[in-house]
């Protein structure tokens, strides 16, 4: 039991603390600037990599990294130029890179030289094993069963099936773009006609624009996840999900149940707008990530489509307790945010809702705090959801108060939990940060119970 108002210890008096060691450079949001559809995943050869859409709309980019947070300083090399007249002269939108059958694939859509919006889906391979240094050459065009607007593809493989998946405008259907999916025969023909996975239909799919796009796939918990785009590329632009049992048929329409709301909106709180074209990955600990871009402001000039500056940003992904996607709200700028929870308070978290700060099972984005480094090992925590806010100690309790430069009372040493795992946090008082009764409190832990209400669990 955590007891208030530890004796005062200064910061650098610490008794002995085995101090944890010093967390790796941050990864920051944004984490690569202007470059909007990102596709980010980490390969069998230990890079991860990225490519997307160029506000230039003119070329095609690949950066690879060791990290995460490598990324964002990557060298940035361009595998291909559109040409200057005729087909594939137009936007280029949305690349993915794949590794198929021995090479380097680059799937993307193209516009032409005068139709810039006559967008189709073509192929470059590449004749190396380096995609950043390989020569492309271009494969073909995706055959589809209409010769119409088409774009966004992913591949993704389920039960030795390697399946396509893009946005399309179907003949008959007043949309500008449906969902389908089909197993690829080849890297430019599919194995079936496909299935109509979505239409745009819901009040948040048709804002602006009719629109389902940009598929990203994720298999998890016995279940396949299909994250999609809906509505204008603006601040109305949001997530939707679609969800198969793993062991369905994911070729019939009605393995699939569209989420009613969408699961990924602009937030006002965290300052994140038109939050989309998302793609999966993994940390370097093999925690999920959520990829997606979005911009740092509601209001745009002009076309949004012009607007460039949709940036590629990660965070963590969650789950709701029975093993489907929670995605919470978007992070915001700076580091990425973790969750604590208490070594002896499992499924609860360190949660901050306006003034309220305790502990507690969710809403995700009232748990969610970005570390921010501090000098010697010290770290100040700042609610997503109250940016600018830091918590702090006072009377031996932790509030949320406005950050202020040189607030020792919002320091906190990051060490190795007192209870042997995870992490403890000590004020500046020389208490560690714990909790009481569903409160935070600040306080000396001197018995196992208080050690242990004193670590907390990182996720
Ligand atoms: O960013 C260009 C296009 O705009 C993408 O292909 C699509 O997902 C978005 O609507």
């Amino acid at each position: 039991m955590l007891l208030a108002g530890a004796g005062a210890v200064g910061l650098g008096g610490l008794a002995g603390e085995a101090l944890a060691a010093a967390p790796a450079a941050p990864l920051l949001n944004p984490v690569v600037r202007q470059r909007a559809d990102a596709q980010v995943f980490r390969h069998s050869d230990g890079y991860y990599y990225l490519t997307g859409s160029v506000p230039e709309y003119d070329r095609l980019i690949v950066r690879r990294s060791r990290t995460l947070a490598g990324l964002a300083s990557a060298e940035e090399a361009v595998i291909w130029r559109r040409p200057a007249e005729g087909k594939l002269g137009g936007y280029i939108w949305a690349p993915e890179l794949h590794w198929i059958d021995g090479a380097w694939h680059m799937y993307f859509a193209a516009g032409d030289k005068g139709q810039p919006f006559r967008i189709r889906t073509y192929v470059l391979r590449c004749d190396g094993r380096n995609a950043l240094t390989g020569t492309w050459s271009l494969l073909g065009e995706v055959q589809t069963p209409w010769d119409s607007f088409n774009l966004d593809s992913t591949i993704f493989h389920h039960k030795g099936v390697r399946y396509f998946c893009w946005a399309q405008k179907e003949p008959g259907i007043e949309t500008n773009s449906n969902l389908y999916l089909a197993p690829l025969a080849t890297p430019l023909t599919l194995g079936r006609p496909p299935v109509r996975l979505t239409v745009p239909t819901l009040d948040w799919e048709v804002r602006g624009f009719k629109v389902a796009e940009a598929p990203a796939v994720l298999i998890r918990n016995g279940r396949v996840f299909i994250a999609y785009s809906a509505s204008a590329t603006d601040d109305r632009y949001c997530l939707g999900l679609l969800t198969a049992d793993a062991d369905a048929d994911l070729m019939s329409e009605a393995s699939w149940t569209k989420s009613p709301q969408p699961v990924f909106v602009s937030s006002e709180e965290t300052g994140v707008w038109g939050p989309g074209h998302n793609s999966f990955t993994v940390d370097e600990q093999g925690r999920d990530v959520l990829v997606f871009h979005g911009r740092d402001y509601k209001a745009i000039k002009g076309n949004p489509l012009f607007d460039p500056n949709r940036h590629t940003r990660v965070q963590r992904l969650y789950y709701k307790a029975d093993g489907t996607l929670d995605f919470g709200v978007p992070a915001g700028a700076g580091e990425i945010p973790d969750r604590f929870s208490p070594l002896d308070r499992s499924g609860a978290f360190l949660r901050v809702e306006g003034e309220a700060v305790g502990v507690g099972e969710g809403p995700l984005a009232a748990t969610q705090l970005r570390q921010k480094a501090g000098p010697a090992g010290t770290v100040t925590l700042e609610p997503i959801l109250r940016p600018g806010h830091m918590l702090r100690v006072e009377a031996g309790k932790v509030v949320v108060a406005p950050a202020a430069s040189g607030d020792r009372a919002a320091v906190f040493k990051r060490v190795k939990g007192l209870a042997g795992r995870g992490v403890s946090f000590q004020a500046s008082d020389g208490g560690y940060l714990g909790h009481r009764d569903g409160a935070v409190v600040v306080g000396p832990a001197r018995d196992a119970r208080a050690r242990a209400a004193a670590t907390f669990v990182v996720s």
